[in-house]
């Protein structure tokens, strides 16, 4: 496995490559890595002549600076996860390589950028498209890989893709959970005591969302869900929302659209945890 720090090495070795009619999977991350990230990285290498994993905690779009500096860093047990993975090439670059100056580009997402994260973590959105635009265009890949917990991150991507005229395919992998449920993250290594064990609530709730979805308005099934995690002491709901899963937006009957999706924001202690579950 090579691992590069600068840009201009990624992209002579990566030019390197492609000449020789490599194709490059690329897999996203901001460190911290856990078998979700691993999964990805595995279905790149089967797709793909060539894997590149990339990892750098973007201040850009962290809303909260305090979350920024307590996002996990574990960059020694990422890279040898990644090795034991079979990933080919790896770019960690500094804040400096990324940002030599501040990129002040705004983007604009629509509606889309505007619900559920779009609405409590303003500014999010715009700094995981300022990262991506520019990670995208160091890499180059034929095929990028992101996980579907991050649902609405997905679709905002592949929306920046598409503004940008770029020739990416963007490959939305299942979400990995723990035993009880919880989707895997790298905030869950900040959970305390028995928070972990607890947080299977969320998935237990949205799959009981599920259930009840062909029975149940889609308001009652959101202040149902909201009631039974905020059942558990230290859980609170900071959205839950059921929206259509091509364009985001709510959904007022199941009818309303093909394929729907139950999305929700949890907070426990100082932890936020996102999940969701596909629900027609
Ligand atoms: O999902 C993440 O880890 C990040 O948002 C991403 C896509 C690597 C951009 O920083």
């Amino acid at each position: 496995m090579q691992i590069f720090e600068d840009i201009l090495s990624t992209q002579k070795r990566l030019l390197e490559l492609r000449s020789k009619g490599h194709t490059i999977g690329f897999v996203p991350t901001m460190g911290a890595l856990h078998k979700g990230h691993i999964s990805l990285v595995e279905r790149a290498k089967k797709e793909n002549s060539i894997t590149v994993a990339s990892i750098f905690v973007n201040p850009t779009q962290f809303n909260d600076k305090g979350d920024y500096t307590k996002y996990p860093r574990t960059l020694e047990s990422d890279l040898k996860m990644l090795n034991g993975a079979g990933c080919d090439i790896v770019f960690t670059p500094s804040e400096k390589e990324i940002y030599p100056n501040p990129d002040t580009r705004t983007f604009d997402f629509g509606e889309m950028g505007n619900v559920m994260e779009g609405k409590h973590r303003p500014g999010h959105f715009n700094g995981v498209a300022i990262v991506v635009s520019k990670l995208l265009d160091i890499i180059k890949p034929d095929k990028l890989y992101l996980g579907q917990k991050d649902f609405q991150q997905v679709a905002i991507i592949k929306e920046l893709i598409k503004q940008l005229h770029l020739p990416i395919a963007v490959i939305s992998c299942p979400t990995l959970r723990e035993q009880n449920g919880l989707a895997m993250s790298s905030r869950n290594t900040r959970l305390i005591g028995t928070q972990r064990e607890k947080a299977g609530i969320i998935y237990e709730t949205l799959c009981g969302i599920k259930e009840k979805a062909a029975s149940v308005n889609a308001e009652d099934l959101i202040s149902w869900g909201k009631k039974n995690i905020e059942g558990v002491i230290g859980f609170n709901v900071e959205y839950i929302d059921i929206v259509c899963a091509n364009t985001l937006k709510t959904v007022n009957a199941m009818s309303d659209c093909d394929e729907v999706v139950v999305c929700a924001a949890v907070k426990t202690g100082e932890v936020r945890l996102i999940d969701n579950l596909q629900i027609k």
